[in-house]
């Protein structure tokens, strides 16, 4: 197979992906990849919208300030400030591509905005309660109409080319799933933008593609990952017997909906003095302890005392949805369950979305930029997709003409493999890994749960490492390797942390720290490369390229 090449790769074509591969096809050629089509990612699939100051009565430092609340303090200031300084012309941008923002109620404001958990403002922009899908839709409009850009669908990348003996991005391999060959593609740069890990656990509200790939492949690149304890389980998942990841958005709740019991009492306002809307880790904890002392197998979300025809025209999507499912959203509360919903960890990147690995970027929910801290804002990630694909690009572009032409990629090795004649492996390991991790990694943790869980993991990442190294790679061999990886990173990150904070909220240890520290996991080697710093195994302070002092260091 001939390798192809480009200046830059993009793995992901969500917004983080889109966003980067647009900025950057302006000076170089870009080859974008992603596992399938436009609801492959998360991206297409989000309803509430985006955050953005826009409105005359709220600030940069509020919105600043509410992000860092919500996120329990392990937030990076500079990077919640550069984020949120460059909201309003990344909304721009999207309106100049023609995403119909819903239009403001009156002359002086020129969108709708609404509210979600922890904003004390109305700073979301949306397009009705399917914001995602219009955003992507635009994004790939330009994409596709942009000679510079060259997508390849159907692609899963497995591995990046270069990085393994300390060098820089040069391409990654991806199994080209229509022809089930292996191919070897090159470039200068290379961006991640693979979205998040959420799949890892039984219940999310995520597309299937959610695997943590861009994790696991930057990790054995020979990237830091920090974070990875803070999975965020979004409040309100429908409950339904068919329907396993249909969310109920946040929205809901910011323009007046009550969580009940299933005996119709109120519960949030015992629990926080923003009720319904008190930041989203505080609000699934709630929901999962009153399930628990009840026995509950689920709580009502219920906006039935809104007048029904505005009910419909603001969230016509959910709306029609839900009553195709036997469930009239103006009439009646709605059963819902918290679901894994965002992974806060990520790939550790600095402000121009630059990794460890010379040449390897990550932007959007595979990386860990210090925006969300310990428990994300709604409405902040969509955000932080369209602020670091670009930021990225305009890194990336600046130093092209330096980027050195990658070598010649050698081809994958099959010369020892065979085809699997037990797929079984797979699908047994797929789903015993995300019922443990629901069970044992889940919203409340303790010490022995999360042993059992590593425990688990090592098993588990023994037998796939084996078959991997037998079989030739599918499309569900390639995430299952990534989404144990991604496990162990989870639960190695979720053991170190002696304390309670955001989303990481143990048993053990009930209490939060008085000093906010990151916990930075350290590849294989790490020690060995030259990354300037030789610090001993844990605890180590600040290290070279970390975004502040404070750093929990794992050998
Ligand atoms: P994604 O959009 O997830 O895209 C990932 C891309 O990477 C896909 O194209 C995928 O095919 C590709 N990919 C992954 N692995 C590989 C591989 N190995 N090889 C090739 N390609 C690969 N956030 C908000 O800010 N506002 C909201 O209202 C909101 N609502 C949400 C509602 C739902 C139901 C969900 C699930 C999430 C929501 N979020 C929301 C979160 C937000 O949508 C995501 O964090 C964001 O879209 C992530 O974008 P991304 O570009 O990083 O990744
Ligand atoms: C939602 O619409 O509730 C999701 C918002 C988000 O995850 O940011």
């Amino acid at each position: 197979m001939r390798p192809l090449a480009a200046d830059v790769i993009v793995v992901g074509s969500g917004a983080a992906g889109l966003t980067a591969a647009l900025a950057l096809a302006a000076k170089a050629d870009v080859l974008l990849l992603s596992k399938g089509d436009l609801s492959a990612g998360s991206t297409a699939w989000a309803q509430g919208g985006i955050a953005a100051v826009l409105d005359e009565g709220d600030t940069f430092e509020a919105h600043i300030e509410d992000t860092m609340i919500a996120g329990a303090g392990l937030n990076d200031r500079r990077t919640v400030e550069f984020v949120v300084e460059k909201a309003p012309e990344a909304i721009e941008r999207l309106a100049a591509l023609g995403v119909p923002f819903n239009p403001g109620e009156t002359v002086s404001e020129r969108f709708h905005l609404t509210r979600e958990g922890g904003h004390r403002a109305r700073r979301i922009v949306h397009v009705d309660d399917m914001t995602g899908w219009a955003v992507a839709r635009a994004l790939e409009g330009a994409a596709a109409a942009n000679p510079n850009i060259t997508r390849l669908d159907d692609r899963f990348a497995i591995d990046l080319i270069g990085p393994r003996d300390g060098g820089r991005a040069q391409g990654v391999y991806a199994l080209n799933a229509a022809t089930g060959r292996v191919e070897a593609l090159s470039a200068r740069a290379v961006v991640l933008a693979t979205g998040g890990a959420s799949r890892v656990y039984q219940y999310s509200t995520n597309p299937d593609g959610s695997t943590g790939d861009g994790v696991a492949m930057a990790w054995r690149a020979g990237c830091r990952v920090a974070n990875m304890e803070f999975n965020q389980f979004h409040p309100t998942c429908l409950y339904h017997p068919r329907v396993k990841n249909f969310l109920l958005t946040e929205a809901l709740r910011g323009e007046g909906a009550y969580l009940r019991l299933p005996t119709g009492e109120r519960f949030m306002p015992g629990v926080h003095p923003m009720a319904e809307l008190a930041p989203r880790d505080i609000v699934a904890r709630a929901i999962d302890a009153q399930m628990k002392a009840h026995g509950h197998p689920y709580v009502l979300l219920d906006i039935s005392h809104r007048e029904p025809h505005w009910v419909r025209t603001h969230f016509p999507n959910i709306y029609k949805r839900l009553l195709e499912l036997g469930h009239d959203l103006t009439r009646e509360g709605v059963p819902v369950v918290p679901a894994a919903h965002y992974s806060c960890g990520g790939v550790v990147i600095d402000l121009a979305g630059r990794t460890d690995v010379p040449g390897l970027y990550a932007v959007g929910e595979v990386s860990c930029s210090g925006l969300h801290g310990a428990n994300r804002m709604a409405s902040n990630s969509l955000l932080e997709c369209l602020v670091f694909g670009q930021s990225a690009a305009e890194d990336i572009v600046a130093r092209l003409a330096d980027l050195p032409p990658p070598p010649p990629a050698a081809p994958w090795d099959e010369s020892r493999v065979t085809d699997s004649d037990e797929e079984v492996v797979v699908s047994h390991n797929w789903a015993e890994l995300r019922r443990f991790m629901w069970d044992y990694v889940g919203i409340v943790r303790t010490d022995k749960r999360l042993d059992r869980a590593a425990h688990r993991i090592s098993l588990l990442a023994r037998e796939i490492g084996q078959y991997y190294s037998e079989f030739r790679v599918t499309p569900n061999l390639i995430e299952l390797r990534n989404l144990v990886q991604v496990a162990d990173l989870i639960v190695r990150s979720a053991k170190a942390r002696r304390e309670s904070r955001g989303l990481h909220f143990t048993l053990d240890c009930p209490d939060t720290a008085p000093v906010a520290r990151d916990t930075v996991l350290h590849p294989p080697g790490w020690r060995t490369r030259a990354h300037g710093t030789d610090e001993a195994d844990a605890d180590a302070g600040d290290d070279a390229g970390a975004r502040r002092a404070g750093v929990v260091g794992l050998g």
